[in-house]
């Protein structure tokens, strides 16, 4: 198999794992499950900075996509995709400053003597959570398109 193929089938995968993580941790946040929301949301977070990893040392040795080849259609995709990533790149890291904020209150703690959440914050790391989320999987959905474009590009 091309090894640029099996790359994008892992990272589809992984990919797949985030945004089921992601999903799980916000069940667990409704019902005020925080330390299982906080492992979830920590681990999707691993998963996007593998991910990221290992795409800098795909570009490094394998080099990036020839895209002559490919139909106007499949870059639009491409492109749809990445701008789903980089939302949820931006929302993940803005719910990530607010929910660390989060962390010495007694939402999290359940410990009376520690302070009330702030409200503000609580409200923007909620809608930019539920941004990242929502990003994440229609990403997922683009990128299923994506490869199914090279697995098919691949076989002509
Ligand atoms: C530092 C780590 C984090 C802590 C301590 C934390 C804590 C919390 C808490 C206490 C709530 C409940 C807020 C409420 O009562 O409305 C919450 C909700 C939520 N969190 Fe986090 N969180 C963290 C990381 C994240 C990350 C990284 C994401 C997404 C990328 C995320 C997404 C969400 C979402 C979507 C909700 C709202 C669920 C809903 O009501 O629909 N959290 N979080």
């Amino acid at each position: 198999m091309d090894p640029k193929l099996l790359f994008w089938t892992a990272a589809l995968l992984d990919l797949a794992m985030l945004v089921g993580f992601a999903l799980v941790g916000v069940r667990y946040a409704r019902r005020g499950e925080i330390a299982r929301h906080q492992r979830a949301m920590r681990i999707a977070t691993l998963l996007v900075l593998g991910f990221l990893g290992a795409y800098l040392a795909k570009v490094f040795v394998l080099g990036r996509e020839d895209q002559a080849a490919w139909s106007t259609l499949d870059v639009w995709v491409l492109r749809i995709h990445e701008l789903f990533v980089l939302v949820m790149l931006v929302a993940g890291g803005v719910a990530w400053t607010q929910g660390r904020r989060l962390r010495e209150t007694r939402l999290v703690s359940h410990d009376p003597s520690d302070p009330e959440p702030d409200p503000v914050t609580t409200r923007r790391h909620r809608i930019a959570g539920r941004t990242a989320v929502v990003a994440g999987v229609l990403g997922f959905l683009m990128a299923i398109g994506v490869l199914a474009g090279m697995y098919a590009r691949a076989s002509l």
